[in-house]
């Protein structure tokens, strides 16, 4: 049942010859499980159709934006009106104002400052932390992706765990040396490097709940404690929900963790779903912290595009369609596909832990009894991933190229896009064991 790539084959010759590796994303270029890389040409709901015309149903929904799946039409409309009003002025816009307003509605923040992309966020964070506090030194963990900033691309999940690169060439060692690594997860190791250099800690970052090694979440209370060792110390806890905010809940990884435990970072940034697939994010956080930014504070920070009305626009649409209902149809397909995921792997023998934050959820291939940490990640079955991942593919499922990858669902996912996810999963299931070490 071999689909035609063609197509897909002669784009990626083409791209090779014009643009490093042929794609703009490192991940995006299959190196992780080979093979041709599709080159999607539409997605319309739950579908992406590629330059073949083989249909799929996709499971990385633009790695997290898509949470009300492909070319929904009030947000084509809301694009629609704005384009026509003009795409970029260089000025303050109402919907700038509205977006605002809605993400600090759903999140505890006080002030935000939209950018570009989750990059521009944290390392716009990291900055205004290290303005706030006076001090330089950045903590984070192994395993969590940041965005490419040189402090945070220090063992840095998905992209460099798939390629085996443990940093990256071009980064200054001045940059690196101010960057504190720790492994997820570990309270003690938290508390050593706090009591070795508490008084030169500007901020603590992590993932809400990390997606960027496959789903790890926080144990119980891990993030609260984080909060309270960052306030103990002076140094700011800044929460880094790109992937985590507006998807796992209305209110993000917070609204499952903090508002339960009844604590709130300093800081945190947001980028993926709230610009409704077009190059929106944002950071904010506490009223007198955001203070000092510019042209409120000293700590500059801007953007020629930042705040972009079509950007904008897409956003705001697509967080107003983010109701209720809509969280409680991804949890649904969601979990539905999970489990019987696991299942289909268990049938046929394959080791695999499932793990979930909400309705964001990764299978991965190992025999650990679970996944805590970065370090225990890296032990799985890469082959048997690689074999599942085309066993899906060739039936019409698109899930990420990576075995350390989150798998996203839209509420667009209907029964019948379900539906063929279960008819393959059984099939990619004997391809893993067949491939398993
Ligand atoms: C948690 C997290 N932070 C930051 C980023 C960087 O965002 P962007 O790719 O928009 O620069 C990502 C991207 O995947 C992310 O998952």
């Amino acid at each position: 049942m071999s689909r035609p790539d063609s197509q897909s084959a002669a784009w990626f010759d083409r791209a090779r010859a014009v643009t490093p590796g042929g794609v703009n994303s490192p991940v995006r270029a299959f190196a992780a499980v080979g093979g041709t890389p599709r080159f999607m040409a539409s997605g319309r709901g739950a579908w992406l159709t590629d330059v073949d015309g083989n249909e799929y149903v996709d499971l990385v929904c633009s790695w997290g934006p898509m949470l009300l799946g492909h070319a929904h039409p009030e947000v084509l409309a809301a694009v629609g009106e704005a384009v026509a009003r003009g795409t970029s002025y260089g000025t303050p816009t109402a919907t700038e104002v509205e977006l605002a307003e809605e993400i600090v509605a759903r999140t505890p923040i006080e002030r935000v400052r939209l950018v570009s992309s989750g990059t521009e966020a944290t390392m716009s964070a990291i900055r205004l932390a290290r303005g706030f506090t006076g001090r330089d030194v950045v903590v984070k963990f192994a395993g969590c992706y940041h965005g490419h900033v040189d402090s945070l691309l220090a063992s840095a999940g998905s992209g460099l765990a798939t390629f085996g690169v443990s940093t990256t060439p071009g980064v200054p060692e001045s940059s690196a040396a101010q960057t504190i690594v720790l492994p997820y997860n570990d309270r003690a190791a938290v508390e050593a490097a706090f009591a070795e250099h508490g008084d030169r800690i500007a901020c603590l970052i992590t993932e809400a709940s990390p997606g960027n090694m496959g789903v790890v979440p926080p144990e119980a209370g891990f993030n609260a404690f984080l909060a309270e060792t960052c306030r103990r110390h002076g140094a700011l806890f800044v929460s880094d929900e790109v992937m985590t905010g507006f998807r796992v809940s209305r209110s993000g990884q917070w609204g499952l963790d903090g508002a339960v435990e009844g604590w709130t970072p300093d800081l945190m940034t947001f980028g993926k779903v709230m610009g409704g697939g077009f190059p929106a994010a944002a950071f904010g956080g506490r009223a007198e912290v955001m203070a000092m930014l510019s042209p409120e504070g000293p700590v500059y920070q801007a953007g020629t595009l930042s705040g972009n009305p079509v950007a904008t626009a897409a956003g705001l649409a697509t967080l107003r369609l983010a109701t209720d209902e809509v969280y409680a149809r991804v949890d649904e397909v969601a979990s539905t596909i999970a489990t019987a995921a696991t299942k289909a792997l268990a049938g046929a023998g394959v080791p695999h832990v499932l793990q979930a934050s909400g309705n964001m959820f990764s299978i991965f291939f190992t025999d650990a009894p679970a996944v805590p940490d970065y370090a225990t990640a890296g032990g799985q079955d890469v082959g048997a991933f690689r074999a599942f991942f085309h066993a899906m593919l060739e039936r019409g499922v698109y899930l990420p190229p990576s075995a350390f990858e989150a798998w996203f669902c839209s509420s667009a996912h209907d029964d019948r896009a379900v539906q063929q996810v279960l008819d393959a999963l059984p099939h990619a299931a004997e391809a893993a064991a067949g491939a398993a070490r």
